[in-house]
């Protein structure tokens, strides 16, 4: 028999210096998907979200290459974009003073600065980060001496293989505020534990008794047996550490990134990719928006005990929360100071 492990003390659910230190140990060092890339296919084709409290944009150049970069001007902090997404001609230019960038980063020109005894525009060029493509989903990592993205997907690579992502395309996107903590979501997506008692639509397309969860180096991989062919869901839901649920339909899959924006708040952006000139059926939007709406109304209950100050720590059951146990293991290794 296993043990029960004992789960992470409640305060890390609530603390504004462990968000912090979690933003340094965990979303400054870990590869975080950005945007899929068929929304960054055309030469000047840029994109910018904030993950974790980090301002980033990618861009591809009229080399052909996607350079990412944080979205965070060098002369006093402007940013370089306004919204989403959209198109530059031959250069960023930040909103406030009008700085212009070259598209690999480079200080092209300091608008109107005027004669500046000591500044070199080489010395400010935007600030870098890493960028790599897998299965057409784009990631950054803010971490320049971070390892390769290949071997930590590779787990999933490994189940999906037969699977082809080519040429989907972005069907639909949407996204949730909740009021809580992102681990909190976090765990509740790492196990099919609430499952009988949280949401019973599910329940009825899937055997939950055989739901199965397997950890495999950062990557977390559900499965569980439909009742009936032909149901919604494809039976198959991964996970990739810190943030991302990798969900199948069929030849489609819907991304949910799980992006923390405060200590207390996390925002849930779901994307659905699927082959061009298809969409997702109506009734596996409304099963995913009800199954959406039963999560947040319970991840915000357990934030508001989380909150309370009478919970300290509990126990993680090894048949059912193994995934969420070994992701508070990740947790505690990516924030306790190095040797
Ligand atoms: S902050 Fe960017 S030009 Fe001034
Ligand atoms: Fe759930």
């Amino acid at each position: 028999m296993s043990a029960a492990a004992e789960t992470l003390p409640a305060v890390l659910y609530r603390d504004p210096a462990q968000w912090q230190a979690e933003r340094r140990g965990v979303f400054a060092k870990a590869w975080q998907f950005f945007v899929h890339e068929s929304a960054v296919a055309a030469p000047g084709a840029w994109a910018a979200e904030t993950l974790a409290g980090f301002p980033l944009l990618v861009v591809r150049g009229h080399d052909g290459v996607l350079r990412g970069f944080h979205n965070v001007c060098r002369h006093r902090a402007g940013p370089l974009s306004d919204g989403e997404a959209g198109v530059c001609e031959a250069v960023l230019t930040c909103r406030y003073h009008g700085w212009t960038y070259t598209l690999d980063g480079r200080l092209r020109a300091a608008r109107d600065f005027g004669p500046a005894e000591g500044f070199d525009p080489r010395d400010f060029g935007l600030l870098p980060i890493r960028v790599e493509t897998w299965r057409g989903l784009v990631f950054v990592n803010i971490d320049l001496d971070a390892s390769p993205l290949g071997p930590v997907v590779a787990p999933l690579e490994r189940r999906l293989e037969g699977r082809d992502w080519n040429g989907l395309t972005v069907m639909l996107k949407r996204s949730h505020a909740m009021g809580c903590n992102w681990k909190t979501y976090v765990e509740n997506y790492l196990e099919g534990y609430h499952v009988p008692a949280m949401h019973p639509g599910l329940d009825a397309e899937i055997d939950s008794a055989r739901y199965e969860v397997e950890v495999e180096g950062r990557v977390v991989v559900h499965t569980a047996p439909l009742r009936e062919p032909g149901a919604v869901y494809d039976g198959l839901w991964a996970w990739l550490w810190p943030n991302l649920g990798v969900n199948i339909y069929g030849q489609g899959l819907m991304l949910e990134r799980m992006s923390p924006v405060g200590h207390d708040r996390t925002r849930l952006d779901y994307i659905y990719l699927m082959p061009a000139g298809e969409t997702v059926a109506a009734e596996t939007l409304a099963m995913s928006d009800q199954v959406v709406a039963e999560d947040i109304w319970i991840v915000e209950r357990v934030q508001e005990n989380l909150n309370a100050g009478v919970y300290e720590t509990g126990r993680l059951s090894p048949r059912h929360e193994g995934a969420v146990a070994a992701f508070q293991a990740f947790v505690r290794d990516a924030v306790s100071p190095g040797p």
